[in-house]
């Protein structure tokens, strides 16, 4: 590896991938549904064959946040950025807390998540040889908190910054409060959720039934004949049992009456009432119309419009508590609908007495805001128009009671006193957000409620008006929002207490670990953009930045956020100012606003093109710069990269060099559940990364990208990576020893410049041209190295036909059905100067191609490799193995080491049987020898 000022960290060089792999994925899981392979892993990285899974409570249920990263992994990244390159990988897992897990696991029969464990800081601080708190960490796009969270834990100095003002809250309840006042800080909001929680049913109990668990709404408008119709296209409550919701449409009744069918109605074409068409845009138009001045009037005060309030929502089913017949649906009763009315009737009442209106969210949906796009073309301008009457009761009710107590709260015990309000808001929150409001659907598989972040956001990143929606009790939802303990505690098998995904176990298991470490005026969280970071923080400062920034648009944190920021705003209005004091804001926004500050979001769609810039780039290089001048001269800059797009890989690394970094080394850790992952694995080839570098970078310079020097320090890069990740982990981790590999050889291209080229030509030019000399080099190196290793040194590399190495190296890199990401593949096959790609693969299909068999390609030595493998093995069937042998013998070397080559490492892949593979293996290392 080249040089690298000072000593080198031990990022730089190990890293135990494949535990923190397991670990990480263990904690995006689902508990209940993880794969068997993941349970056998850990089974295998504790040693213990009988072992319990145990679920604690996770950080995320604290509040939603979009790209959330697994905690243990930043726990272990920054740890590795801190230490130097000579400490022993053993002290390393030590003092992550390794040592404990395994202790537990052997001891108790459970494995406990590494998030749940605390470091060992008495052994950080050994190896580190000083105090942590003399080492800065600062990440400054915080978002959820992860890294800060685990820098804290690990006893360092920990600063947290984010834009967004939500964000920047999250960070505070979830690092800052806990470690700051601990136990007082928990015992407080347990207090005061209990309260609330009392407030709740008696104020909000009689508007529903006692033992209902969820209300099912259909929207429904006037046709043009002037009856009500629903606007529904599934009415599906119970798929598994067939339980569905019909209507029966009589002339008298003024909505629609609701029964329960056992099949699925056909959808609603013609109107039942008049026979005429039946438009869904035209339904919905109307329905937007008269839901809007329908709450129009209840803000108006005026009580009497809440009569109407069944012909808008229609009410189809309600889900109770437990199965039962139906499945536990019921059709609504007339009490219901009664109870509707008088939630409306409350709502109208509170409008005229004049309190209304500063406890909902009167805001306008900015036009800014594009994951609300949909919902303010269907014709809902504002915030509150996003909930019933009743839910807006609920809304309103619930922010009176947070302001209230926050306001007195403050005043008898300061910061302390906001800080609980902040977690009641947070509660408030989780119950308007996942639970109150009309862009919720239900779950017809799972029988639950689906929320707008599980939901719709998450699968299409924008959120529109469906057809139904749900209605949870709000006093119940509350009750599991914050999950304070009912009777005592748990005694000593708390670790592997179920939670519900409340927020007190969170805020418990946070105390419990954080507090004590907090150092006022050292640590701290503030809001600021990390484009201006240098703004912020003094020169030279800083030893660690570890971020995991946004990736072109994959997200838009403004976007869902907002919707959650105007509640939060409006329930802690009187806490504002010690919640976001001006030595703690640092841009110019103000959080009276209820807009988020989105222009300083660092986001853009990606380039159109490999090799094209972004707008999103040119943040990237602006926050990269900021962050070298608050960088100390040996300072590391870590940097998550989950992004599935070639382009933004190529473009990433690029900004890296543009802002004088050079990569020093990378790392495939898993950032994601690993459903998501798999999915991306044959999109994406180089995801989920974490990327390693170094600011003023000193370059060495080259005359010719394809100097030897060059190649050959590639070679190294690709070598060591192989070496060290193979070894330790044998092939089973062949993937992320190939992409870390791949990546390492890559970046080499940023520890270079060109003298050849002009000054005044485009600096990417440069770039450019050595990163293809650095991914030639890099697949060559790739395939090099495993021939080495499998034994098979005789094949030259070298020598092979150019489309016969790209295709060997698709081999490699395709996952068991031969799988690979199309975009990866162009790209090697252009640095490679291949043919065409489209003689290798049979086809792309959603951004992966298909690889051919070898026996239909038109390469040369791929397909000559093939044939002797199946010669091989048919001569060994009909005649034995020495017939075998002399057929080996007669190949040409070249062949034979290709052949078994792929025998070493691509068997299964080519479909071959798996008994027969040693057969191969052995009648060709006799003639390899
Ligand atoms: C991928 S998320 C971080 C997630 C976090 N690592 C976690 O585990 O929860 C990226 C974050 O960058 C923030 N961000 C975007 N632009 C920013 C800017 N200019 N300054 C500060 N933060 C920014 C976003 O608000 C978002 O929270
Ligand atoms: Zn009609």
């Amino acid at each position: 590896m080249s040089a690298v000022s000072g000593e080198a960290k031990l990022i730089e060089r190990k890293f135990p991938l494949a535990e923190i792999n397991a670990i990480a994925e263990y904690e995006t899981a689902f508990l209940k549904l993880m794969p068997r392979e993941l349970r056998e892993k850990i089974k295998e990285l504790v040693g213990v064959s009988e072992i319990k899974f145990s679920d604690p409570p996770k950080i995320r249920s604290i509040m939603y946040y979009p790209a959330r990263r697994p905690s243990s992994a930043a726990r272990a990244v920054t740890l590795a950025a801190a230490l130097g390159e000579g400490t022993e990988l053993k002290s390393f897992m030590e003092a992550l807390g390794f040592g404990e897990l395994e202790r537990r696991a052997q001891r108790d029969k459970i494995f406990v998540p590494l998030y749940a464990i605390d470091p060992d800081r008495e052994l950080v601080a050994k190896l580190l040889g000083r105090d942590p708190k003399n080492v800065v960490v600062v990440d400054p796009m915080a978002g959820g908190g992860s890294i800060p969270l685990e820098a804290l834990r690990l006893g360092f100095a920990t600063i947290a910054g984010d834009y967004n003002p939500v964000a920047y809250l999250l960070l505070r309840a979830t690092v800052e409060f806990p470690a700051k006042y601990g136990r007082k800080l928990y015992e407080l909001v347990e207090e005061e959720a209990r309260k609330m929680i009392e407030y709740a049913r008696a104020e909000l109990g009689r508007y529903y039934s006692e033992d209902d668990k969820c209300y099912i709404f259909f929207r429904a408008a006037h046709h043009d004949c002037g009856r009500v119709l629903p606007l529904a296209r599934t009415s599906a409550l119970n798929r598994k049992r067939g339980i569905y919701i019909s209507f029966e449409y009589d002339k008298q009744a003024k909505a629609p009456a609701p029964k329960i069918s056992d099949r699925q109605p056909p959808p609603l074409t013609t109107c039942p009432y008049c026979g005429r068409a039946v438009s869904e845009k035209a339904l919905q138009a109307k329905w937007v119309e008269r839901h809007v001045k329908l709450l129009e009037a209840l803000l108006s005060g005026d009580e009497n419009a809440a009569d109407r309030v069944a012909e808008v929502y229609l009410l189809a089913a309600v889900k109770r508590e437990g199965k039962g017949r139906h499945g536990g649906y019921r059709l609504p009763s007339p009490e219901d609908l009664e109870r509707l009315r008088e939630a409306a009737r409350e709502l109208a009442r509170m409008a005229g007495s004049g309190e209304l209106h500063s406890l909902i969210p009167l805001a306008p949906i900015p036009a800014g805001n594009e994951v609300f796009e949909g919902v303010r073309e269907a014709g809902l301008r504002y915030w509150y128009q996003l909930y019933n009457p009743r839910q807006l009761l609920a809304l309103a009710k619930l922010t009176a009671y947070v302001r209230q107590r926050a306001e007195e709260l403050r005043g008898e015990h300061g910061e302390l006193g906001a800080a609980a309000a902040l977690y009641l808001a947070l509660a408030l929150l989780k119950l308007v957000i996942d639970y109150n409001n009309m862009l919720t659907m239900w779950h017809s598989e799972r029988q639950i409620i689906v929320n707008v972040s599980g939901g719709q956001y998450a699968l299409g990143r924008s959120v529109r008006l469906g057809y139904d929606f749900c209605e949870a009790v709000s006093y119940v939802t509350l009750l599991w929002a914050l999950e304070a303990e009912e009777g005592e505690e748990g005694g000593e098998a708390e670790d592997s207490e179920e939670t519900r995904g409340g927020i007190l176990p969170v805020l418990k298991l946070l105390y419990s670990s954080l507090e004590g470490l907090w150092r006022e005026g050292v640590d701290g969280v503030y809001l600021w953009d990390a484009t201006r970071l240098d703004d912020a923080l003094p020169r030279s400062s800083v030893d660690i930045v570890h971020v995991d920034p946004p990736y072109y648009d994959q997200h838009d944190y403004s976007g869902i956020t907002e919707f959650f920021w105007v509640v939060l705003q409006q329930a802690l209005l009187p806490v504002l100012d010690q919640l976001f004091p001006k030595e703690r804001v640092k841009i110019d926004w103000s959080p009276y606003d209820p807009e988020i500050p989105r222009r300083l979001e660092v986001r853009g769609g990606p380039p159109k093109e490999v090799g094209a810039l972004s707008a999103f780039g040119t943040k990237i290089s602006a926050f990269l710069r900021a962050a070298a001048n608050v960088l100390k001269t040996d300072g590391l800059l870590v940097m998550w990269y989950a992004y599935g797009k070639l382009q933004g890989w190529e473009e990433l690394f690029y900004r890296f060099y543009e802002s004088g970094y050079k990569v020093t080394k990378t790392w495939q850790v898993w950032s994601e559940s690993r459903q998501r992952f798999i999915a991306s694995l044959t999109k994406a080839f180089l995801t989920s990364i974490v990327i390693v570098a170094r600011p003023n970078a000193e370059r060495a310079r080259l005359a010719d990208p394809d100097d030897p020097d060059f190649r050959n320090d590639v070679k190294r890069a690709v070598s060591q990576t192989l070496e060290y990740v193979l070894a330790r982990y044998g092939p089973a981790n062949l993937r992320e020893a190939l992409v870390t590999a791949l990546a390492d050889g890559f970046s080499v291209a940023t520890r270079y410049e060109l003298l050849t080229l002009a000054e005044d030509l485009v600096f990417q030019t440069h770039y450019r041209r050595l990163a293809e000399a650095a991914l030639r080099a890099a697949v060559d190196a790739v395939l090099e190295h495993l021939a080495a290793l499998a034994g098979a040194r005789t094949l030259s590399v070298g020598a092979l036909d150019a489309a016969s190495r790209l295709y060997t190296f698709l081999l490699l890199a395709a996952d068991d059905d031969m799988r690979v990401s199309y975009d990866f593949a162009n790209r090697v096959a252009q640095a490679l100067r291949s043919p065409a790609l489209s003689s290798l693969i049979r086809g792309e299909q959603g951004g992966t191609a298909l690889l051919a068999p070898p026996d239909v390609i038109p390469m040369v030595a791929a397909r000559a490799a093939h044939a002797l493998i199946r010669d091989l093995l048919d001569t060994a069937l009909r005649y034995g193995l020495r017939a075998a042998e002399d057929r080996a013998r007669e190949a040409d070397r070249q062949t034979a080491a290709l052949a078994y080559y792929y025998a070493s490492f691509c068997w299964r892949k080519l479909g071959l049987p798996l008994e027969q593979r040693d057969t191969v293996l052995n009648t060709l290392s006799g003639v390899l020898r």
